[in-house]
Formats: C-alpha cells, structure tokens, sequence
C-alpha cells in the first residue's frame, strides 16, 4: 500500500522518479505526488494530484519543474484523510525546505498533531503524516544533518511507516526510514534508488539491499548509510534481482492481469525447478530449518490473507493426506486475536506473495513470540516476511503487477505441494515411487495449465453472454471448495459483482435459497477416481438446474455424467484429484478478467484496493 521512490543520482530525477512511480502504482492509486529539491531557490518544487497518475501527468505538463537530480515520490492508498489533492504526497515544511513521503499509519499521530498546532503549526491536511514533516523542520533547528534529525524523528513515531524525505538545504542527499513497512535499496554507478519495491529501480540497476527493522538510510550519488534509530551503524544483505524491466512491463498484453495469466505455465515450471533431483529426493535449499525440527512438528497452521489462504485451504487437504500433521488454515487477520494454542512442535506457514502483508507479518511476529518455527512461501526476495521467518520456500512466479493474484496463487499452491512432500520424505511417511509419481503428475502440469489458457476461447464467450448478470455462484469440493471461493472473489474484486463460493455439500444448509432462475453457477467437478465426491457433486448440478440454476460445468475430460445437467461445459485435463486446482482455476480467472474489461474495469487496478496490504 502506496508506493515510494528515492533518487540521487546524475539523470532527470523527475523521469526517474515518475518511471519507478508508474512501476508501483499497483500499491495504491487514489493520488501521486513528486517533490523535487530546487537548489538555486532552496525550496522544493512539487506537484501532486488525487487519482491515478495520468493526473498527475496532466499538472505536470503544465508545470514547469526544476532539472534536479534528486527527487521523491508517492503514489498513495488513502488511509487517514480523503483521497484528494490536499492529503496527497508529498507533504512539505512551513518554510517550503523538506518533503516527506510515508506509506504506513503514524499510530500517535493526534497526540503530536496536538503538539505541533499548540507551538503554532498551522497543518494543512488531514493526513497522519504531515506532522512528521514539521517534527523533522523543528529538529534541524537543534540537528543540522538530515540523517541525524531523521533518527531522532523517528524515535517519536509509533506504528509502521517508510518514510522518505529531501531537504533543498542538503540537495546531495535523501533520507529513508523503515518500520514495519518495506524500503529497498537499489545500488547504481553514480547514483542510488530508494524503493517500496525492486520494482521502483529495476530499469536501472539490478543490485538491491534489504533493510532491516527500524533502520535509517542515507543515500547519496556514491554513498549508502544504513543506521539504527539511534545512529549505530546496521548490518544489510545485498542481493541481485533475478527479473529484468521487462518483466514488469505488459508486453503487448492490455493488462498485467492478462500477462500475468499466461505465465503460469512458467511461474509453475519455474517454481518446480531444482527442487527434485536426479536423486530421487526433494531439495529445498531455502528450508533452514533442520530433518530433527521438521520430525519434531506435531501440527500446522497455515496463516494468509485472501488469495493465499485459498492456497492455503488447498494446501491443508494434501499436507494432512501426505504427512498425516494435523493442519489449520487461518486468515492472519483473527489468528493473533484468538490467543490460538501454540508452541515450540507448531509449524506456522505463512504465505505471501508481496512479503509484506501487515496482517500476516504480525501473525507470524506473534507464532516466534509464543516459540513456533515459521516456514514463508514468498514470491518477493527481500521483503519483510521471509526475512523474519526461520525458513522460506520461494515461489518463482516473476513480479506481479495486476492488484488481482493470479500466477501468485498457483505458484504458491505448488510450493505448498513441495512442502507437504518435503514434511513426508523427512518423516518417512511417503517412499521415492510414491513422491516420484506425484512429482512427476506435478511437472506436466504446466503443459495442463497451458492447455486451458489455450482453450480460453470459450471462457470469454461465456462471459459476453453473462455481462448483464449481477450475482454468480462458485461450488465445489474437497480441493474444488477453495477454487470455488478463489473463483468468487475473483469476480468481486474484478467485476464489482456479487460472487460466493461453497462447499457444494453446504448447498443444502442454506445457500440453496439463492438459486433462482438463470443464476449462473460454477460448479468444479472433482475427478471421477475420486471415492464418491464426484458422484455427490453431480447431484449438487442437478438440485440446481432443477430450481433454474445455469450450469457451468468444469469436469476432467471422459467424465460424460456430468453432461446431462451442464448448461455449459469446460473440460479440465485428467490430474490427481489434489492438483485440480493449477487447472481448474485457471477458467475462472480468464472469466473474470474478461467480464471486467467488458464491464468497463480497470482490470489491473481495481477500485478501493492496492496490491500489497502493509496497514493493518
Ligand atoms: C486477491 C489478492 C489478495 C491477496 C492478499 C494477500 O486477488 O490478491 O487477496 O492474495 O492481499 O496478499 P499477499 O499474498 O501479498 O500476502
């Protein structure tokens, strides 16, 4: 949430600044803003704009804007004060001196503000940040370095925050601070990158630092500093970043969302990759934590929000089929809150495509405090969660741009496969043949997955004919349960509709009453060897078509019982009941990412949402 570019450097800081922008708007759109230090008037030069950053495009063609090259930026997912022009980014001094960017929630911001407006600031938004600019104008006064007032700034604030900031007084240098918020580094020839993510710099330089927890740093055009809040030098890890530009850009595509859809052939492919030798063993060089700890887990919680607790519930049916350790799936949100039992033979799984998740970074802050060991799947090298983590799995799914997961979530539902298969071969519940033939039904799935973006075609047509619908429903089971929900809030966030996914076995329960004439229902067909869930779930079909229901069927190729009742029908390539998912989802995603271009949507960028969830 909101998105954070530094530059110091030799080139245009405004191009730079505004490139790194585009790059992240995906964290947030309700506004962008640039703050460039003017040294010949010794006061920044700004503009911002609410809305996307082609408005912010427009102010700045009719602006003339100093050539500078040091800059910052903002692009911003409101949280306190509307989403207008008055609460944008950059927020400037009284003397017009400093900028400051933030993404974050200043906690004790009323408290200060009090302050700040008793000794005679007069504030001009309503944003909890603004008072941070005014507390770092005051702490010049008495300590001159920025990088020094900084620190003793921050040491007020509560909450999480990244701020940035720039001085027209000290032009040669910009500022950045991190709490519980992610700031990178990117490491140039003649110039440094500050960053909310890789992404920010990624066109120029591939070489990133990660910050730690509460660190202050400096940059200049050959110089990083890295600190703690009180000023003692802090230790940093370097890393190369293993995607280029063009990875985070369309490519021809209309959308990211639509690109993004079509690597997951490869981001499965890729997230496969070296982890099953020739050997006949699975090797997870990321794991870190020991065969003695792995052997000791006596239960699994799985935490993650949206999309990734999906992956999560999908993860629970084959880790507690392969290890036989009893396996929860929690959304990160309520695990802290519930004083949930937990000690040191708990595996805590976390998993997060952005790595940054505030939710379920302090759950699993929490799951260490009360001595479980917890296990990331991440797609996002330097971010916070696996930092904290005592082992990490890497999904290899390249960036993700479009706000909607898509190749995040099946990347991340392979990586729970590997983990259930890595827990089996250490505790010596699964054998070689066994973990082979589930690998090897594993490795041509990328071919099952292209097969269903290449049969696309008669997903789109289905939803030109349903643009007019306003409420769809998704039922499946056992795997096909969190497809179906994965499906529905899919279509939520995309098409702005009413969507629900069941339990097709709750059917009855009560969410029957919602079948009326011609609502659409998408009903996943577990696969025929499957003991009784398909026969079960063909019944489902026909209680709904009996009550008026249209029938989207997606069945595995040969199962004929279902297509009596199927008003449509999408065939789904024969795989393993507990792979269903890397195909069965991806016929739901098309549907949706087409129902809202047709609608009108912003397929990549959603109203109200931002794609990385760093305030609570
Ligand atoms: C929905 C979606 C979100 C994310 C959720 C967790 O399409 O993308 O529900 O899955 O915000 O994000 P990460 O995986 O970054 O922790």
């Amino acid at each position: 949430m909101c998105g954070i570019v530094g530059y110091v450097g030799h080139r245009n800081a405004l191009d730079v600044v505004m490139g790194g922008l585009r790059r992240l708007e995906y964290r947030g759109y309700d506004s962008g803003g640039v703050a460039l230090p003017d040294p010949t008037t010794g006061r920044i030069a700004w503009a911002k704009k609410a809305g996307k950053l082609a408005n912010l495009d427009g102010v700045l063609a009719e602006t003339t804007m100093p050539e500078t090259a040091t800059g910052i930026g903002h692009t911003r997912w409101a949280t306190h004060g509307a989403p207008n022009d008055r609460n944008a980014h950059p927020h400037l001094s009284e003397d017009g001196r400093l900028a400051v960017v933030h993404n974050g929630i200043i906690e004790n911001f009323a408290v200060l503000r009090a302050e700040l407006e008793a000794a005679g600031h007069e504030l001009q938004s309503e944003t909890d940040t603004e008072v941070v600019v005014h507390l770092l104008s005051d702490e010049l006064q008495r300590t001159p370095a920025l990088d020094d007032a900084v620190r003793a700034v921050c040491q007020r604030l509560e909450g999480a925050f990244t701020l940035v900031f720039t001085d027209a007084q000290q032009p040669e240098v910009v500022v950045g601070a991190r709490r519980n918020s992610p700031l990178v580094v990117g490491r140039g020839d003649g110039e440094n990158f500050l960053g909310s993510d890789v992404s920010a710099f990624i066109e120029f330089t591939r070489e990133a630092v990660e910050l730690g927890q509460d660190q202050v740093v400096a940059i200049t055009r050959d110089s990083m500093t890295v600190t703690d809040f009180d000023g003692a030098p802090a230790e940093t890890t370097s890393y190369h970043v293993d995607w280029d530009v063009s990875a985070a850009e369309k490519g021809g595509y209309d959308w990211f969302m639509l690109k993004e859809i079509d690597e997951q052939p490869q981001a499965v492919a890729e997230t496969l990759l070296g982890r099953y030798g020739r050997s006949g063993r699975l090797q997870l060089d990321e794991m870190r934590l020991s065969d003695d700890e792995l052997r000791d887990v006596d239960k699994i919680i799985i935490i993650a929000c949206g999309t990734a607790s999906y992956a999560g519930l999908v993860a629970k049916y084959a880790i507690e089929h392969w290890t036989r350790i009893p396996c929860e799936v929690e959304l990160a949100s309520e695990f802290r809150y519930r004083d949930p039992i937990i000690d040191r033979s708990t595996l805590v799984v976390a998993i997060s495509q952005s790595g940054e998740t505030m939710d379920t970074l302090m759950a699993i802050r929490y799951a260490r405090q009360q001595r479980a060991r917890v296990l990331s799947i991440c797609n996002t090298n330097g971010s916070t969660i696996p930092r904290e983590s005592d082992a990490v799995i890497y999904t290899h799914a390249g960036p993700e741009v479009a706000v909607a997961s898509t190749k995040g979530f099946l990347s991340q539902i392979v990586a729970c496969y590997l983990l259930g298969l890595y827990l089996a071969q250490v505790r010596g519940v699964k054998y070689g043949d066994e973990i082979d033939a589930i690998m090897a039904a594993l490795e041509k799935l990328p071919a099952g997955i292209q097969r269903m973006l290449d049969e696309g075609e008669q997903v789109r047509k289905l939803a030109a004919e349903l643009v007019d619908t306003r409420s769809v429903l998704f039922l499946g089971r056992h795997v096909g349960y969190p497809v179906a929900l994965e499906g529905a809030l899919k279509l939520k966030e995309l098409a702005y509709l009413h969507a629900e996914g069941f339990a097709a076995g709750e059917l009855k329960h009560g969410p029957i009453a919602l079948i009326e004439d011609g609502i659409p229902v998408f009903v996943v067909v577990p696969p025929k060897a499957r003991d009784q869930l398909q026969e079960k779930i063909v019944s489902n079909i026909q209680e709904i078509r009996a009550r008026g229901a249209l029938t989207i069927v997606l069945a595995e190729d040969g199962d004929d019982d279902v297509v009596p009742y199927a008003d449509h029908l999408i065939r789904l390539p024969k795989v393993p009941t507990l792979l269903q998912p890397l195909v069965a989802t991806v016929p739901l995603q098309i549907f949706a990412c087409e129902l809202a271009g047709l609608l009108g949507h912003d397929v990549d960028q959603p109203r109200n949402l931002a794609k990385s969830v760093t305030v609570e």
